[in-house]
């Protein structure tokens, strides 16, 4: 049997199944310490204090003593001492998955026409605006008050009032009735062939991080039931993986999400200057797309209706946040159903007000543990206090510290005072890690920097920064690919960067998902470690075009004052010879 590359799609699967939280700690008992991150003691070295970190939210591993790291695959491979395709296999038999064995080039070619379709299937939407046919939906626009360039923006369509228009225009352009129906663009009908599948609809275009048309929702003109009609999944959509609005939002420079319920909602927002609302696709948040939100922000403020399924949803939401240790606050809406009608009725102004002054959620989060206790009882008393005195602890405002501990006193009906000095020792005890920790940092920039295999240590390591740099971005924001002069891997300094860098790009240019896990196959396990530990740098896209560029230059100018260098070293080299020195 010969033996194909195992798809990137089952891959992804495969590592969204096995949590490597779940994975790990059947080996590593793992607790929490600091950030979002759990610690333990190394399986790949011994040692009495743990080093080894695991991050939910990351999905990785990463060793700060012996400098292991990677994804779950990596994790199987490194302590089961298993082949790449071998630890696949086992992580595929835990969650009862069958690894393909047939070449499935097929599936991913399936998948590139099926992108191809969307994008062409919104094109046709995007031109149905512009055409008499379209008069109604650019009334309801109108009335809704979108604008051309908010649609433009969005690539907002319409559906016509018609069975076969889109089947038609798609079947010109040769895509097949079965491919369209895959695509869930038309339905089969009872009787005889393929309907379109939106009709008399406004259509948004799901587009994922990385720029592909992957669903349509599409909203009826006006009242009537259903309101909206989604994509249903298909090879390229899954609901639960994908935020709408997120491609825009996380290019936004605010520093926070806006997570709201409604299309319209999003849409509304951006066009009042809110550029980083996106929202859920007519499900609940999932733990998966609170997983993505991470990637972009550390903050989101929930803006979700103001009735009673979306207060429901918003506290089900900062759950799900805060267990990544995402900041979450909550908007409180009033006098308007959805932010939508807000910023309609109040204007923009009135909006980021509302923004600026979402109450932080110590309220709710004092809340969240006083309820896990039974204060009647003197133990579980001690044990509220304690939990309550660390939560506080946290909080940067000495007043605002003050404030709560009052409140937690009287909860616990205890003297303030006691609260209050718990609550500081904590703070002192909290700082003096955080100081400790910058300092170990500030000092050894440099040593942290290299890489913890002795074979990969950078000669150049201000181009190695750069270089290192590049590849966060590519990893953070697959799009910059198509940036033009980017450098090519021979450029870099350093040969594994160089690898690691040409393997991000080969896939980010292909349009494939690039994660620990698809990665795992073209990289040693050297270089695994070192991809692993250079993501552990933070690297924000707010100023990831500026970054980009200044990366690019750094490399370039390294690169060209070498071959100066190296040309002049030549140069003195032939001049020697001519005189006929000896050296
Ligand atoms: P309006 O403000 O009423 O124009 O709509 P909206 O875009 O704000 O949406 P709304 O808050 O009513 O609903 C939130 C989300 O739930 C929508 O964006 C859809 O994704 C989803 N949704 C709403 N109604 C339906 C429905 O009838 N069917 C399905 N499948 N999803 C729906
Ligand atoms: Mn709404």
């Amino acid at each position: 049997m010969i033996l194909i590359p195992i798809p990137d799609s089952f891959l992804n699967e495969l590592v969204d199944r096995n949590d490597i939280v779940d994975v790990v700690s059947s080996y590593v008992r793992l607790s929490k310490k600091s950030g979002s991150n759990l610690f333990g003691l190394c399986p790949f070295h011994s040692e009495k204090t743990p080093s080894f970190s695991v991050s939910p939210d990351k999905q990785i591993y990463h060793c700060f003593g012996c400098g292991k790291g990677g994804g779950v695959i990596n994790f199987i491979m490194e302590i089961e001492n298993l082949s790449f395709r071998d630890a696949v296999e086992f992580l595929a038999r835990r969650v009862n998955m069958t690894v393909p064995e047939e070449a499935n080039d097929r599936e991913s070619q399936k998948r590139s026409r099926m992108l191809a379709l969307n994008k062409e299937a919104a094109r046709f939407f995007y031109t149905q605006l512009s055409t008499p046919g379209g008069e109604e939906a650019r009334r309801y626009m109108a009335q809704r008050r979108i604008g051309p360039a908010t649609a433009k923006n969005f690539g907002v369509g319409y559906a016509p009032d018609s069975w076969e228009s889109l089947r038609n225009a798609m079947r010109d352009k040769g895509f097949s009735d079965q491919e369209l129906f895959e695509a869930g663009l038309v339905r089969r009908g009872k009787t005889s062939g393929f309907y379109d599948t939106f009709r008399k609809r406004l259509m948004f275009p799901v587009i994922d991080v990385r720029g592909n048309v992957i669903g349509f929702s599409g909203r009826i003109l006006g009242d009537g039931e259903p309101k909206y009609m989604n994509s249903p999944e298909t090879l390229v959509f899954n609901k639960s993986q994908n935020l709408f609005a997120l491609n825009l939002a996380k290019k936004s420079k605010s520093g926070y999400i806006i997570l709201s319920e409604g299309n319209i909602d999003v849409v509304s927002l951006h066009q009042a200057g809110f550029d980083s609302a996106v929202a859920s696709l007519g499900t609940s948040l999932t733990p998966e797309q609170a997983r993505l939100l991470s990637r972009y922000t550390g903050e989101v403020i929930i803006a979700y209706d103001n009735d009673g399924a979306g207060v429901k949803a918003a506290q089900r939401a900062i759950g799900i946040l805060e267990k990544l240790d995402l900041k979450v606050k909550v908007l409180a809406l009033t006098g308007a159903k959805d932010p939508d009608e807000f910023i309609k009725l109040r204007g923009p102004d009135a909006f980021r007000k509302l923004l600026e002054g979402s109450e932080d959620q110590v309220d709710y989060r004092l809340r969240a543990v006083r309820e896990k206790y039974d204060l009647s009882s003197d133990e579980q008393k001690v044990a509220f206090l304690k939990e309550a005195s660390e939560l506080l602890a946290r909080l940067p405002g000495a007043v605002e510290r003050q404030v709560y501990a009052m409140r937690v006193a009287e909860l616990a009906s205890v003297k303030a005072e006691a609260v209050t000095d718990e609550v500081e020792r904590r703070r002192k005890r909290l700082l003096g890690r955080a100081r400790q920790e910058q300092k170990r940092a500030q000092e050894q920039p440099e040593r942290q920097m290299q890489p913890e295999d002795r074979a990969l240590r950078y000669d150049d390591p201000a181009s190695a920064a750069a270089e290192q740099g590049l590849i966060r971005l590519l990893y953070l924001e697959p799009e910059l690919s198509r940036t033009d002069g980017l450098p090519a891997p021979e450029d870099f300094s350093s040969s594994a960067l160089a690898d690691i860098y040409r393997a991000v790009l080969d896939k980010a240019r292909r349009g494939e998902a690039i994660s620990a896990a698809t990665l795992g196959s073209s990289l040693s396990s050297g270089e695994m470690n070192l991809l692993v530990q250079l993501l552990q740098q933070p690297e924000t896209l707010a100023h990831g075009e500026r970054a980009l560029t200044d990366y690019i230059n750094r490399i370039r100018e390294r690169r060209e004052q070498k071959a100066g260098a190296d040309d002049l070293r030549q140069l003195s080299e032939k001049l020697r010879q001519k005189k006929g020195y000896k050296g």
